[in-house]
């Protein structure tokens, strides 16, 4: 390959926008401070790799023939469910994930799950013995699980199509290479480059490639979103990498739903599913506890009761400090304020500590109520009964805010033995089914405070 010139060009490490200079504030996704410098060598002889496969002539919509996906089961209930179903033939899926989160377990399961499925398992990260050794502790059958140890990207596509797998998984995008570019492997250039060989590949052979991606959790360089756009699929892990749940979210999926997850119990033979969540989720004691109360959550379409844990304690030097794990601290801050404003409850002096079981980080505004009564509760050392739970959101004038779904989070909630809810008295509840559930409608914080901590 003639030596190309060499170019510089900026992309950035949160959405992957390249620009050919330096800026302090990505026009694309408005973060600051995210561009980094990459050098790259354009050649005249460029891979491009197409989504689709080039086409002759435009064709009227009605011509065309719908052709249905096909599907390959992953002998994995949550995970085929998170694909819509199974992967589909020819997709390229990405799971990203913090180091030691469990991508590597996943995707090593899914061959030992399937019997017959004959999967090219290709690693740049551990040796061959190593992955051996991971297979023997998770158990199963290994006979239709290739390993091959490389990392060089136009070789694997090469052993790939010489085996012709059924599935082919690369461990991990961040170590492959290509030769068409010059940069070092895991550089933004590198990583999209391979990407979209591994997408030509499957496209244009019909075999399903799943890759794995690292994110960092110090604003990752070249992290798999610079990917989002390339690839069909995106699953991403979250959760605590020293608790043992995994969720397991779509964020984005070309051939299902997103915004689902699936959860994940990580023992010592692997990756469990865990099918009903809110069961995980609940208290580990018994209750009897002030500073928790009972969430009803809705994650994607999945409704989750999950305990809210808060600690309310005397500032023991001049400022309060505020802290929440799994909740957006801004919005404990606004919801403290609320409280303080609106209530008449003074936490100025207080330190706040809030905690979110399980490691689960939450983002449904429908948590607030929970949020507010558990820190009433730790403050005033009142125990919520424990058959009590909360859905409502929290409006800037202490205004009680209805929820969306809240049918679905009745119906988990009394399936979890809860026998009373508090929602917003702006809720409409007509021709809804709330399973003998006592509902106790509040307008804003002070009628709850009433009603609750009388
Ligand atoms: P790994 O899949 O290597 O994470 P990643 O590929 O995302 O970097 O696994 C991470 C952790 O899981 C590791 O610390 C060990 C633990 N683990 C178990 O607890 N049980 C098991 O059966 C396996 C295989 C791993
Ligand atoms: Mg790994």
């Amino acid at each position: 390959m003639a030596a190309g010139k060499e170019k510089t060009v900026w992309f950035c490490t949160n959405c992957g926008n390249e620009s050919s200079k330096w800026l302090g504030r990505c026009p694309a996704c408005g973060e600051w401070n995210t561009m980094v410098e990459h050098k790259e060598v354009v050649t005249k002889t460029k891979h491009i790799a197409s989504a689709v496969p080039v086409q002759q002539h435009p064709q009227q919509l009605a011509e065309i023939g719908s052709a249905q996906e096909h599907r390959i089961s992953l002998h994995n209930g949550e995970l085929d469910r998170l694909l819509g179903g199974g992967i589909v033939e020819g997709s390229l899926v990405l799971i990203g994930g913090e180091p030691g989160i469990g991508k590597s377990t996943l995707s090593l399961q899914i061959p030992l799950a399937c019997k017959g499925l004959k999967t090219l398992y290709v690693t740049g990260e551990e040796s061959a013995s190593q992955v051996k050794m991971r297979a023997d502790r998770l158990g199963g059958d290994d006979a239709d699980c290739f390993i091959f140890s490389e990392t060089l990207v136009e070789n694997i596509v090469a052993a790939a199509n010489e085996m012709r797998p059924h599935l082919m998984i690369v461990d991990s995008v961040q170590t492959m290479y290509s030769q068409n570019v010059d940069s070092s492997a895991g550089s933004v250039t590198q990583i999209k480059e391979v990407t979209s060989i591994l997408l030509h590949f499957a496209k244009s052979t019909g075999i399903p490639v799943i890759l794995i991606g690292h994110i960092t959790k110090d604003g990752y360089i070249a992290g798999p979103k610079v990917l989002e756009h390339i690839v069909d699929v995106v699953l991403q892990f979250e959760g605590d990498d020293k608790g043992s749940y995994r969720i397991l979210r779509s964020i984005k999926n070309r051939f299902g739903a997103t915004s689902e997850i699936a959860v994940f119990e990580m023992t010592g033979k692997g990756l469990k599913e865990v099918l009903n969540p809110s069961e995980m989720l609940m208290p580990i004691y018994e209750r009897g506890l002030s500073g928790t109360a009972i969430a009803a959550m809705l994650d994607g379409m999945r409704p989750f009761l999950f305990e809210v844990q808060a600690l309310v304690s005397t500032a023991a030097y001049g400022t309060a400090q505020r802290s929440a794990t799994g909740f957006d601290v801004r919005r404990l801050n606004m919801l403290l304020a609320v409280l303080e404003k609106r209530a008449g409850f003074r936490l100025n002096m207080k330190d706040v500590f809030l905690n979110m079981a399980g490691g689960l980080r939450v983002n449904d505004p429908a948590c607030d109520l929970a949020v507010i009564c558990a820190v009433l509760s730790s403050s005033f050392d009142f125990v919520i009964p424990s058959d009590i739970c909360f859905a409502g959101e929290v409006g800037l004038s202490g205004e009680i805010r209805p929820v969306n779904q809240i049918e679905k989070r009745i119906t988990e909630a009394s399936r979890l033995g809860f026998r009373k809810m508090y929602i917003s008295s702006f809720s409409s509840l007509e021709g809804k089914k709330t399973e003998g559930m006592e509902i106790v409608k509040v307008a804003d914080v002070p009628a709850l405070v009433r009603s609750l901590f009388k």
